[in-house]
C-alpha cells in the first residue's frame, strides 16, 4: 500500500497511542483549534491533534476530519524521516538528495480522484479550513503544497505557501519575491498568460518534508519527495492541465485554477511565523477551476506560528541546506540547529576549533544560507546545541563583543521583524563567535579553565534513585 496520509496516522495511533490526541467534542475551525494548539504548545506538549467533529463558519458540522499539530515535535518529526532527532541537518540533508523518480499512475488508481467537482460545484468553505489569529481575515489553508511550472522547461515547482480562501471558489496567493512560485508566475505573464496552478494538501508528513525542500531552480521537487518518502511519489495527471500539471494521487485533496495575470487583491492581514501580525499587502489570487478530493478526505490544518509550523516544515530544511553549504568551504562544521525560540531568526553552529578564525568563518558562510538568518551564534564542540542554556553560558562566557562580535550593515532582510525601520527590508545580520580561542600551538592544550565537575568516580557511584522517587519528581519545584 503507498505512504500517505491515513497510513501514517494509522500505524501513530497502533505503534504510539500516547501520541494522538483525538477530539470528539465538536470544535470550531475558527480559532477554537489553534487556540488548544497554543495552550499545548505553552506547556511544551505536542500530541498530532484530531479533531473529528469541526464546525464551520456557518455552524454546520463538517463532513471532513481535521488533522493538525502533525509536524510539531521535533523527535516525532525525526522519527517520521528515520533520523536523529540531534543529527537533523546532516542526515535530512542526506535524504533530500537522494532522488527517486516519481511514478505516474492511471486516473482510476488515485484515491484524490474520488470526487472530482468542477465550476459552480466547487464549495472551498465545505472543508473546515482553519482561521487561526484574531486578525486574520478569514480562513487559511496553511498546508498547501502550491505546484505550479517553470514554462519555458516545464519543469514543476512545489512549496508550501498560504492560502486564505476568500468565497467558494477564489484564493489568494501571496509568492514571496524570492520564492519559485514568483519566477514561474512573473514568466507565465511575460507570456501574457495566466498561471496554471494545483494545491494539494494531505500526504504523509514525510511527503511533506520532501517537498518542501529547498532546492535549485528549476528543479522538481516530486525526486526529493520520493528520497525522503522512500518510495516514488505516485502522480495523477490534474483534471484542468492535464499531464501539464502533475499532481500526487495519494493526497487528500487537490485545488486546480489559474493565476490570473495582473490581478491584484488585498492579502492579509495574517498572523506571520514571527509570532507578529503581518500587514495586508496587494496579493495574487487564484480562480479556481476544480476541486477533487478523497471521499472521506482528511482536512490537515497547521498551528499557524506555533512548532507546528516551525519545525518540519521550515527548521529542517534551513538546518539541511546550511550544514551543505557550510560544510563544503569549512569541514570543520560539526553541526546546526535552528531553535524554536529564534523562528528561523537565529541559528545555532557547532564547530571544531582547531586554529583561530573558525568561528567568524562560520559566520561569514552561514549568512547567505537563508535570507531568513538574522543571528547566527557559533559553539565549540563541547557545548549542548539542543540545550539553549548551553548556548547563552557560551555567549556569556566565550566572547567578547568588540573582537567576537560580526556586523553586516544594510544587508536585505527578512521584512516580518517589526525592530526594523517601517517599513523596511534593508537591516543588520551578524553573528557571535561564542568559542574559546584555540590551543596556542599543535599538541598543546587549552590555556582556559577546566569544566565544573565531581570527580568522576563519585559521580559513577552516585544513582539519582536511590535517593529520588522518580514518580514524584515532576513535583519538585523548578529552577527558572
Ligand atoms: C506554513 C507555511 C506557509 C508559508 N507561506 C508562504 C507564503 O504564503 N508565501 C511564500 O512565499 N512562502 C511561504 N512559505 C515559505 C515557503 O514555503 C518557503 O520559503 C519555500 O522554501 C519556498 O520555496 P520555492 O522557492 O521553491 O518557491 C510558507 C512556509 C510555511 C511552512
Amino acid at each position: 500500500m503507498p505512504k500517505d496520509l491515513r497510513t501514517y496516522l494509522e500505524q501513530l495511533e497502533r505503534d504510539k497511542p500516547e501520541a494522538v490526541l483525538r477530539i470528539k467534542k465538536p470544535m470550531k475551525a475558527a480559532y477554537e483549534i489553534t487556540a488548544l494548539q497554543r495552550k499545548l504548545d505553552a506547556m511544551k506538549k505536542y500530541p498530532v491533534i484530531i479533531v473529528e467533529r469541526p464546525i464551520l463558519d456557518d455552524g454546520t458540522e463538517s463532513a471532513f476530519p481535521v488533522v493538525t499539530n502533525l509536524t510539531a515535535s521535533r523527535d516525532l518529526c525525526a522519527q517520521i524521516l528515520d533520523i536523529d532527532p540531534h543529527r537533523v541537518a546532516m542526515q535530512y540533508a542526506a535524504k533530500v538528495s537522494h532522488k527517486v523518480d516519481p511514478v505516474v499512475v492511471p486516473r482510476e488508481d488515485a484515491p484524490v480522484k474520488q470526487v472530482v467537482e468542477t465550476g459552480d460545484q466547487v464549495n472551498l468553505l465545505k472543508f473546515p479550513i482553519l482561521t487561526h489569529n484574531y486578525m486574520d481575515p478569514g480562513p487559511y489553508i496553511g498546508t498547501g503544497f502550491v505546484t505550479t511550472t517553470d514554462p519555458e522547461s516545464g519543469i514543476d515547482n512545489t512549496c508550501l505557501q498560504r492560502i486564505w480562501v476568500k468565497s467558494p471558489r477564489r484564493t489568494g496567493l501571496w509568492p514571496a519575491v524570492t520564492s519559485h512560485t514568483m519566477n514561474n508566475l512573473r514568466s507565465w505573464w511575460n507570456r501574457g498568460e495566466g498561471m496554471p496552478v494545483a494545491v494539494w494538501i494531505g500526504h504523509h508528513p514525510a511527503a511533506v518534508a520532501g517537498a518542501q525542500s529547498r532546492l535549485g531552480y528549476p528543479e522538481s521537487h516530486y525526486p526529493s519527495v520520493g528520497g525522503v518518502l522512500g518510495e516514488p511519489l505516485r502522480l495523477v495527471s490534474s483534471e484542468t492541465f492535464g499531464s501539464d500539471l502533475m499532481v500526487p494521487a495519494d493526497a487528500e485533496m487537490v485545488i486546480e485554477g489559474y493565476v490570473p495575470k495582473e490581478v491584484f487583491e488585498a492579502e492579509g492581514p495574517f498572523g506571520e511565523y514571527p509570532g507578529y501580525i503581518g500587514p495586508q499587502r496587494p496579493s495574487n489570487v487564484i480562480e479556481v477551476s476544480c476541486v477533487t478530493y478523497r471521499k472521506d478526505a482528511i482536512y490537515h490544518g497547521i498551528g499557524v506560528g506555533l512548532a507546528d509550523h516551525l519545525v518540519l516544515l521550515g527548521n529542517f530544511p534551513m538546518e539541511a541546506r546550511i550544514y551543505s553549504v557550510v560544510k563544503s568551504v569549512l569541514p570543520e562544521l560539526m553541526n546546526v540547529y535552528v531553535p524554536i525560540s529564534g523562528r528561523r531568526n537565529h541559528v545555532y553552529v557547532q564547530v571544531k576549533k582547531t586554529r583561530p578564525g573558525i568561528g567568524k568563518e562560520a559566520i561569514m558562510a552561514t549568512l547567505p544560507c537563508d535570507s531568513r538568518l538574522k543571528h547566527v551564534i557559533v559553539v565549540d564542540e563541547d557545548i549542548d546545541l539542543f540545550n539553549e542554556s548551553d548556548i547563552l553560558w557560551s555567549i556569556a562566557y566565550r566572547s567578547q563583543w568588540d573582537k567576537d562580535l560580526v556586523m553586516v550593515k544594510g544587508a536585505a532582510v527578512f521584512p516580518l521583524d517589526p525592530s526594523l525601520p517601517s517599513p523596511g527590508n534593508i537591516g543588520t545580520r551578524g553573528g557571535i563567535d561564542a568559542t574559546m580561542p584555540p590551543p596556542i600551538g599543535n599538541g598543546l592544550p587549552r590555556f582556559y579553565q577546566m569544566v565544573n565537575k565531581t570527580p568522576d568516580d563519585v559521580a559513577s557511584a552516585i544513582d539519582v534513585e536511590d535517593y529520588v522517587d522518580l514518580d514524584k519528581a515532576n513535583g519538585y519545584p523548578g529552577s527558572y
